[in-house]
């Protein structure tokens, strides 16, 4: 089964409540949330005060993507602010500190997941998948929504979703940047199985018939 995350990058965060209410009534699966320190990516975004907040308004499961540098320093703090599934960068630590952050996330009962940039080679991923929940693959360079879906990420992916199903067949498969109605099926094609969507979704009116449109373009 697809499942959608639109990411609130693209919401009004004036009424964020209201925006993740509409998007799950429209059909979302997950909600993506998108912290960015002004560090490892070249933006700034929101935090842990605001996943508060919003864990308050919704018990939508919450897919809570770092772009942080160093994310050891705060991931327990992440999850306790309500995070259902931690993903923090493969770039941003040292792997003594990957394999702490990964630990600290566990014991906080949370599930966990590892992310690449597009210039990262998937090799370097998979010796931890025996232990993630999830990994997630950039179709953009992170730091910013509304950007051209690269499909020279295809062949990564691929392999990461062979690798996935010899290794660790219970980790999902998770793309983000660039998804919509036409790049959406491309991902599937390779092996995508979570696709996150902001523009694609927040941007529209009718946030139910932009969901839609992804699902239908991917034959479900
Ligand atoms: C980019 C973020 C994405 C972004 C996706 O760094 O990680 O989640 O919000 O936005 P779209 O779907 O507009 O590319
Ligand atoms: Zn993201």
């Amino acid at each position: 089964m697809l499942r959608i995350a639109p990411s609130i990058l693209s919401a009004d965060f004036t009424k964020l409540g209201q925006e993740a209410e509409d998007v799950l009534r429209g059909g979302a699966d997950w909600l993506h949330v998108d912290v960015m320190d002004g560090l490892f990516v070249p933006n700034i975004s929101i935090g842990i005060p605001v996943l508060k907040s919003l864990r308050a308004a919704t018990d939508a499961f919450l897919d809570v993507h770092l772009m942080i540098d160093r994310p050891q320093r705060y991931v327990e703090q992440f999850c306790k602010a309500g995070a259902d599934l931690v993903v923090f960068h493969l770039e941003a630590a040292q792997p003594q500190d990957i394999q702490t952050a990964l630990d600290t996330v566990k014991a906080q009962g949370k599930q966990v997941g590892l992310s690449v940039k597009p210039k990262t080679a998937a090799a370097l991923l998979i010796p931890y998948l025996p232990q993630l929940d999830l990994v997630l693959v950039m179709t953009v360079e992170p730091g910013f929504g509304g950007q051209r879906f690269m499909a020279d990420q295809m062949p990564k992916l691929a392999q990461l979703r062979d690798a996935i199903r010899a290794q660790n067949p219970a980790c999902l498969l998770e793309v983000d940047g660039g998804i919509d109605a036409d790049t959406a099926p491309v991902a599937v094609a390779a092996g995508a199985q979570v696709l996150v969507a902001g523009s694609a979704v927040f941007n529209k009116p009718d946030r139910a018939a932009a969901i839609a449109a992804i699902r239908r373009a991917c034959g479900e």
